[in-house]
């Protein structure tokens, strides 16, 4: 197991200090800080080797592909993936978006008489499923698709304790697409994907994961959670913001139309018409985001020597000392499950009587950073009934001192807005 004392010294940000107080930062769920040795592999890179890849004979263009495609590998081995599995996107968001645009303009094509893989191709009587606690990324894109194809989106709800309900009948044999998130930003829940990529397969649907919470946090192989596409963000896993990561099976992600299309994406271009590279070139047009790959797989290095299996350890134990923590004080509902079976390290409540927003505001003037909100799933906050929670997200850095600095921000909070009287009133 690593020491997070000795490791917290590799994150500058967490020296600070905000409101006059020391950081404790518990936002990770929203974004990683960044350790050191993120922050040089970029600053490395610019100072060293920067120059456009896959383009240009100069020896700083030859080191600046090399790098991109190194980084690539790194990334790709992190998760047990193949390197032409391994599309560099903006952000989770867009991986998302970009499947979702591989149905839509197949299915636009199929239209005009135009041959495309017939698996892309939706439309009235299709079915697409997703759950009730998809975070907006993974919702509303497949929203989007139903409205321009006139397919049917369904999804499984959550039960009370918040978890999957999977109900049969939801997949059936109208389905074409299914994606679903492995671990929920807002409850913590960690969900069966496998059994329900099966599913999807068994009525010959294609099945995405959504991996943003789960990548960051645990050990993941693409591979083994039998789906066909897969999608994460690298700046909730230590690396930079502005890049993403689409896992797709290699033989799915070269027969579907492009996203994006220009330079670097093509394999010949006339005036008429242009042919496509294979992927991941086909999905990674315009010069893309060298430095961030780099970062990126520097932050895969640095869990990976940490071990993922620790990481996860980690977090277990943080997550049942702040339910713990939490359970203990009055007037404080936990939305998600109440224990570390099947569940991540985003811990979700609201205390009754005071505004989410309003706990955040006294806890961040204790020096204590959360998320207030919907998190971006505003159908999981109306399921339980609540405008908005306040959310705690821990990482490698955090300890237990940061759980009681937190569980101090709510009691200050309750005591400000005179809550714990409320409630027991
Ligand atoms: N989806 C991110 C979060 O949960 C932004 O905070």
């Amino acid at each position: 197991m690593f020491d997070v004392n000795e490791l917290r010294a590799d994150f500058p940000i967490l020296s600070r200090s905000v409101r006059g107080v020391p950081l404790v930062y518990l936002d990770s769920g929203a974004t990683s800080q960044k350790p050191t040795q993120v922050l040089d592999a970029e600053r490395h890179f610019y100072e060293n080797s920067n120059a456009v890849v896959h383009r240009g004979a100069h020896a700083l263009a030859e080191e600046a592909t090399d790098a991109y495609e190194r980084a690539r590998q790194t990334i790709a081995s992190f998760v047990g993936a193949h390197v032409d599995e391994v599309v560099f996107t903006k952000n989770a968001t867009e991986g998302i978006n970009l499947v979702a645009y591989a149905f839509s303009n197949a299915t636009d094509k199929a239209r005009q008489g135009l041959d495309v893989d017939q698996r892309f191709v939706i439309g009235p009587g299709d079915s697409i499923v997703v759950t009730e606690m998809e975070h907006h990324a993974n919702l509303v894109p497949w929203q989007e698709l139903c409205a321009k194809t006139g397919a049917h989106l369904r999804w499984f709800g959550i039960t009370e304790e918040g978890r999957l309900n999977i109900e049969p009948g939801v997949i059936d044999s109208t389905t074409k697409f299914v994606s679903v998130v492995h671990q929920s930003n807002l409850l913590g829940t960690i969900n069966p994907v496998r059994e329900i990529m099966d599913m999807a397969h068994a009525v010959g649907a294609l099945g995405m994961v959504d991996l943003c919470q789960s990548v960051p946090h645990m050990p993941v192989n693409v591979h083994e959670l039998g789906a066909d596409f897969a999608s994460w963000s690298g700046h909730k896993m230590l690396g930079p913001t502005g890049i993403g990561i689409l896992w797709g099976r290699a033989e799915l992600l070269n027969v579907m139309p492009p996203f994006l299309t220009g330079g670097s994406m093509i394999e010949m271009v006339h005036m008429e018409q242009s042919t496509y590279a294979p992927a991941p070139q086909r999905f990674e047009a315009g010069v893309p985001m060298v430095a961030q790959a780099i970062g990126l797989a520097r932050a895969c290095e640095y869990l990976t020597d940490l071990g993922m299996e620790n990481v996860f350890q980690h977090e277990q134990e943080l997550t049942a000392y702040t339910l713990a923590e939490l359970g203990k004080l009055p007037g404080v509902r936990v939305i998600g499950p109440l224990d570390t079976h099947d569940r991540g390290s985003a811990v979700s409540f609201v205390v009754d009587g005071i505004h989410p927003h309003d706990v955040g505001h006294l806890m961040d003037s204790m020096g204590v950073a959360v998320r207030v909100g919907h998190h971006c799933c505003w159908p999981t906050c109306r399921r339980f009934d609540v405008p908005a929670t306040t959310r705690i997200t821990t990482y490698i850095y955090n300890d237990k001192s940061d759980i009681d600095q937190a569980i101090a921000g709510i009691k200050s909070a309750q005591e400000f807005f005179g809550a714990t009287v409320a409630v027991s009133a």
